[in-house]
């Protein structure tokens, strides 16, 4: 039983474009330092809708954000819809169109999870090669990325960790290896496969950042935050970094009756 929710930095926007922009210039900072420090800077992107604003801040740049060295980023994806690469349902396509064809990226720099094969599950053991071969990770050792994008859908879903799945309930149970990067389920909610990160490889980066918007969405983030543990009900519980940042970059809509205080967010939240 969790005991305490982790710790998190909620930051509330006016509405999705201040958060859009607010959640640019984070990105143009972290990016900056991990360049700096290591010369290049690892990022996964959510899909859904609410990544697009903040992809159209990105491609445009705003004065709120620090230069961006594009061609020494690298991109990859937390979840991925089982669908071609062109298909209208792709969040790989989602990106392209939204950004990436809209930067100097380097094409090599850009890792879609890999949708061709008849398997999904041979599918993330492919994309979790790609993740260690690329950040020079071991085969049983878990990459750090610098950020993790994440959504939240209503149901309390992120990436593609959906309530009452098998694939969740067995991470909630634990008897997901820890060496396991992806995932991949069909969900019927949405009748197809997915692949999704695990919170292993999520839980790992150096800042997860859920971007979550909407009235719609300011019960189920209530619960999520400051409700009982109930990860097979809730996943986006199943997020706590073990050595980073966690930033929820909400609007006003979403934060409904979210306490404000920022002593409240910013503590170790005792789960009532
Ligand atoms: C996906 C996303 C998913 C998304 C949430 C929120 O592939 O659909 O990764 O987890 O983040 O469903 O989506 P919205 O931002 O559209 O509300």
């Amino acid at each position: 039983m969790k005991e305490l929710a982790p710790a998190f930095d909620l930051r509330i926007s006016q509405d999705v474009d201040q958060l859009a922009l607010r959640a640019a210039a984070d990105f143009s900072v972290r990016a900056a330092k991990a360049i700096q420090e290591k010369g290049f800077f690892a990022v996964a992107l959510s899909g859904g809708n609410t990544p697009k604003v903040l992809f159209d801040v990105l491609s445009k740049g705003h004065g709120m954000m620090q230069p961006v060295e594009w061609n020494k980023v690298k991109v990859f994806w937390s979840d991925e819809r089982y669908v071609a690469k062109d298909h209208k349902d792709s969040n790989y396509k989602m990106a392209l169109d939204c950004l990436l064809s809209k930067v100097n990226i380097l094409p090599t720099n850009v890792y879609p999870m890999p949708t061709e094969n008849s398997d999904p599950a041979i599918s993330a053991r492919q994309y979790e090669a790609t993740l260690r071969s690329v950040l020079g990770t071991s085969q049983n050792d878990v990459p750090r990325l610098d950020l993790v994008y994440l959504g939240m859908g209503t149901d309390g879903h992120t990436a593609s960790l959906f309530p009452y799945t098998e694939l969740v309930d067995k991470i909630a149970s634990e008897v997901i290896p820890t060496h396991q990067l992806v995932g991949s389920q069909y969900i019927e909610k949405v009748s197809m496969y997915r692949l999704t990160f695990l919170p292993n490889i999520i839980n790992a980066a150096a800042c997860v950042t859920f971007l979550v918007a909407g009235e719609e969405k300011a019960e189920t983030l209530v619960n999520v935050l400051h409700g009982a543990y109930h990860p097979k009900t809730y996943p986006s519980q199943l997020i706590h970094p073990d050595n980073g940042e966690l930033i929820w970059f909400v609007d006003e809509q979403a934060a409904g009756s979210l306490t404000k205080s920022p002593l409240h967010a910013n503590a170790c939240c005792p789960r009532n």
